[in-house]
Protein backbone atom coordinates (compact mmCIF):
# COMPACT_ATOMS: atom_id res chain seq x y z
CA UNK A 1 0.00 0.00 0.00
CA UNK A 2 1.49 3.27 -0.91
CA UNK A 3 2.07 5.62 2.44
CA UNK A 4 1.54 9.01 2.23
CA UNK A 5 3.04 11.58 4.41
CA UNK A 6 1.88 14.69 4.72
CA UNK A 7 4.06 17.90 5.29
CA UNK A 8 2.37 21.42 5.62
CA UNK A 9 4.57 23.32 5.04
CA UNK A 10 2.89 27.13 5.29
CA UNK A 11 0.00 28.52 5.42
CA UNK A 12 -0.87 31.89 2.81
CA UNK A 13 -3.43 34.20 3.57
CA UNK A 14 -6.13 34.83 0.82
CA UNK A 15 -5.68 31.20 -0.01
CA UNK A 16 -2.27 31.21 -1.22
CA UNK A 17 -0.02 29.14 0.58
CA UNK A 18 2.20 25.54 0.44
CA UNK A 19 1.98 22.29 1.27
CA UNK A 20 4.36 19.80 0.63
CA UNK A 21 2.62 16.75 0.02
CA UNK A 22 5.49 13.92 -0.20
CA UNK A 23 5.24 10.19 -0.76
CA UNK A 24 7.65 7.21 -0.06
CA UNK A 25 9.20 7.64 -3.62
CA UNK A 26 7.00 9.75 -5.33
CA UNK A 27 7.36 13.42 -6.23
CA UNK A 28 6.68 15.62 -3.67
CA UNK A 29 3.65 18.53 -5.01
CA UNK A 30 3.32 21.88 -3.45
CA UNK A 31 -0.26 23.00 -2.39
CA UNK A 32 -1.69 26.15 -1.27
CA UNK A 33 -3.39 26.34 2.18
CA UNK A 34 -4.19 29.34 4.54
CA UNK A 35 -1.21 31.49 5.92
CA UNK A 36 -0.77 31.56 9.40
CA UNK A 37 -1.00 34.86 11.26
CA UNK A 38 2.38 34.99 13.29
CA UNK A 39 3.33 37.54 15.02
CA UNK A 40 5.50 40.65 13.40
CA UNK A 41 7.68 41.04 16.45
CA UNK A 42 9.50 37.78 16.12
CA UNK A 43 12.17 37.05 12.95
CA UNK A 44 12.95 33.82 14.24
CA UNK A 45 9.00 32.96 14.39
CA UNK A 46 8.28 34.44 11.05
CA UNK A 47 11.47 32.62 10.03
CA UNK A 48 9.95 29.16 10.90
CA UNK A 49 6.84 29.38 9.94
CA UNK A 50 7.20 31.13 6.59
CA UNK A 51 10.51 30.50 5.02
CA UNK A 52 12.13 27.01 6.51
CA UNK A 53 10.32 25.30 4.66
CA UNK A 54 11.80 25.80 1.66
CA UNK A 55 15.24 27.62 3.07
CA UNK A 56 15.81 25.27 5.99
CA UNK A 57 16.06 26.11 9.77
CA UNK A 58 19.49 27.23 9.24
CA UNK A 59 18.94 29.35 6.28
CA UNK A 60 21.15 26.68 3.50
CA UNK A 61 18.33 25.88 1.84
CA UNK A 62 17.50 22.43 2.06
CA UNK A 63 13.96 22.70 3.75
CA UNK A 64 11.47 20.27 3.69
CA UNK A 65 10.04 21.51 0.27
CA UNK A 66 13.48 22.22 -1.64
CA UNK A 67 13.26 19.37 -4.14
CA UNK A 68 9.98 20.39 -5.02
CA UNK A 69 10.87 23.70 -6.40
CA UNK A 70 12.40 24.23 -9.76
CA UNK A 71 14.97 26.52 -8.98
CA UNK A 72 16.62 25.70 -5.26
CA UNK A 73 16.01 28.11 -2.43
CA UNK A 74 18.65 30.58 -2.14
CA UNK A 75 21.61 29.74 0.64
CA UNK A 76 20.74 32.19 3.30
CA UNK A 77 23.48 31.80 5.44
CA UNK A 78 26.38 33.14 2.84
CA UNK A 79 24.38 36.50 2.06
CA UNK A 80 27.16 38.27 4.19
CA UNK A 81 30.38 35.95 2.80
CA UNK A 82 29.35 36.32 -1.16
CA UNK A 83 29.20 40.21 -0.52
CA UNK A 84 32.80 40.91 1.10
CA UNK A 85 31.40 40.04 4.65
CA UNK A 86 28.63 42.83 4.65
CA UNK A 87 25.29 41.72 4.66
CA UNK A 88 23.30 43.12 2.17
CA UNK A 89 20.59 44.00 4.26
CA UNK A 90 18.77 46.37 1.47
CA UNK A 91 18.65 43.23 -1.34
CA UNK A 92 17.41 40.77 1.44
CA UNK A 93 14.61 43.34 2.25
CA UNK A 94 13.85 44.13 -1.55
CA UNK A 95 14.31 40.02 -2.41
CA UNK A 96 11.45 39.49 0.44
CA UNK A 97 9.09 41.96 -0.71
CA UNK A 98 9.37 41.17 -3.74
CA UNK A 99 10.62 44.16 -5.52
CA UNK A 100 13.74 43.18 -7.04
CA UNK A 101 13.37 39.79 -9.35
CA UNK A 102 15.92 38.13 -7.33
CA UNK A 103 17.47 36.38 -9.30
CA UNK A 104 15.60 34.88 -12.59
CA UNK A 105 12.92 37.23 -13.38
CA UNK A 106 9.79 35.29 -14.24
CA UNK A 107 11.14 32.09 -12.86
CA UNK A 108 10.52 33.19 -9.30
CA UNK A 109 9.48 30.20 -7.36
CA UNK A 110 9.57 32.47 -3.36
CA UNK A 111 6.28 33.79 -2.91
CA UNK A 112 5.99 37.51 -3.22
CA UNK A 113 5.91 38.50 0.89
CA UNK A 114 5.53 41.84 0.62
CA UNK A 115 1.96 41.12 -0.92
CA UNK A 116 0.97 38.57 1.49
CA UNK A 117 2.33 40.74 4.59
CA UNK A 118 0.13 43.40 3.47
CA UNK A 119 -2.90 41.81 3.23
CA UNK A 120 -2.12 40.20 6.73
CA UNK A 121 -1.71 43.13 7.92
CA UNK A 122 -4.64 44.47 6.31
CA UNK A 123 -2.70 47.83 4.62
CA UNK A 124 -1.11 48.40 7.73
CA UNK A 125 1.99 49.47 5.84
CA UNK A 126 4.36 49.81 9.14
CA UNK A 127 3.49 46.43 10.25
CA UNK A 128 4.67 45.36 7.06
CA UNK A 129 8.16 46.54 7.79
CA UNK A 130 8.09 45.41 10.88
CA UNK A 131 7.88 42.16 9.15
CA UNK A 132 10.42 42.52 6.48
CA UNK A 133 12.80 44.26 8.83
CA UNK A 134 12.82 41.68 11.76
CA UNK A 135 13.05 39.11 9.10
CA UNK A 136 16.06 40.67 7.74
CA UNK A 137 17.93 40.58 10.86
CA UNK A 138 16.87 36.48 12.12
CA UNK A 139 18.92 35.88 8.32
CA UNK A 140 21.69 38.38 9.49
CA UNK A 141 21.96 36.17 12.55
CA UNK A 142 22.31 32.93 10.47
CA UNK A 143 25.26 34.21 8.56
CA UNK A 144 28.41 32.13 8.41
CA UNK A 145 31.72 33.65 8.83
C1 LIG B 1 8.37 28.15 -1.75
C2 LIG B 1 9.74 28.19 -1.31
C3 LIG B 1 10.23 29.45 -0.64
C4 LIG B 1 9.75 30.02 0.51
C5 LIG B 1 8.59 29.56 1.37
C6 LIG B 1 10.61 31.16 0.77
N1 LIG B 1 11.56 31.28 -0.19
FE1 LIG B 1 13.03 32.65 -0.30
N2 LIG B 1 13.65 31.91 -2.08
C7 LIG B 1 13.12 30.79 -2.68
C8 LIG B 1 13.80 30.56 -3.94
C9 LIG B 1 13.51 29.42 -4.90
C10 LIG B 1 14.76 31.59 -4.06
C11 LIG B 1 15.74 31.77 -5.23
C12 LIG B 1 15.34 32.96 -6.07
C13 LIG B 1 13.92 32.97 -6.57
O1 LIG B 1 13.45 32.00 -7.18
O2 LIG B 1 13.23 33.99 -6.35
C14 LIG B 1 14.63 32.41 -2.87
C15 LIG B 1 15.39 33.55 -2.61
C16 LIG B 1 15.36 34.26 -1.44
C17 LIG B 1 16.20 35.40 -1.14
C18 LIG B 1 17.25 36.01 -2.07
C19 LIG B 1 18.60 35.48 -1.70
C20 LIG B 1 19.70 36.09 -2.52
O3 LIG B 1 20.57 35.32 -2.94
O4 LIG B 1 19.69 37.29 -2.73
C21 LIG B 1 15.88 35.83 0.11
C22 LIG B 1 16.50 36.98 0.89
C23 LIG B 1 14.82 34.97 0.59
N3 LIG B 1 14.52 34.03 -0.37
C24 LIG B 1 14.21 35.11 1.82
C25 LIG B 1 13.06 34.41 2.20
C26 LIG B 1 12.30 34.69 3.39
C27 LIG B 1 12.65 35.73 4.43
C28 LIG B 1 11.25 33.82 3.39
C29 LIG B 1 10.11 33.74 4.41
C30 LIG B 1 9.38 34.96 4.66
C31 LIG B 1 11.36 32.99 2.20
N4 LIG B 1 12.47 33.38 1.51
C32 LIG B 1 10.48 31.99 1.87
C33 LIG B 1 12.12 29.99 -2.21
C34 LIG B 1 11.36 30.25 -1.08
Amino acid sequence: MLVRKLIQIMMVLAGFALMVQAQETAQKTIENVPMKRVSPASGKEMYTNYCAVCHGVDGKGNGPAADALKVPPADLSVLAKNNGGKYPSLKVASAIRGDSNVPAHGTREMPIWGQLFRSMSEGHNSEVDQRVANLSKYIESLQVK
